[in-house]
């Protein structure tokens, strides 16, 4: 009667040694999926620009966008020549805006959304204003910062 307690035993405890590990198996990669991973991103807030004022004229529209840690920003050149960096993300529903130099506005083609050169929404469903960057010229570089200039 003992040896049929033990074995009984030991089945006990091997089934249930394979449910622990067979529910390990299960949930462990299931909250490792739904865990969003740790950020390995710096906090910018001064980038270099990969280009300089000649490589921004010689684009046909005039502006170039750039990655600014996890945020996308446009550098254009205006009408009266000056470097201006904005958010590029629009802020009805993240499009990115581009540059009409024939209509001196950022334009956002999803929903026809536009802003002045300041940022400002000027027409269309935008409901905030673009964030603006600071623009630094050192020599031939190009420096954005998110302080306002
Ligand atoms: S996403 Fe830009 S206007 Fe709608």
């Amino acid at each position: 009667m003992a040896e049929q307690k033990s074995r009984r035993d030991f089945l006990n405890l091997l089934l249930g040694g394979g449910t622990l590990a067979t529910l390990g198996a299960i949930l462990y990669p299931t909250i490792k999926y739904i865990t969003p991973p740790a950020s390995g991103e710096a906090n910018v807030t001064q980038l270099k620009l990969a280009f300089k004022r000649s490589d921004i004229e010689a684009d046909p529209k005039k502006a170039k966008t750039f990655k600014f840690g996890r945020d996308l920003g446009i550098i254009l050149i205006t009408d009266t020549g000056e470097l201006r960096a904005l958010a590029a993300r629009c802020t009805h529903l993240d499009c990115t805006v581009q540059n009409r130099p024939d209509l001196g506005i950022l334009w956002c083609a999803c929903h026809n959304g536009r802003y002045d050169y300041s940022g400002r929404n000027i027409s269309g469903p935008p409901p905030r204003p673009l964030e603006q960057f600071a623009v630094n010229v050192v020599g031939e570089d190009i420096f954005v910062s998110r302080e306002k200039a």
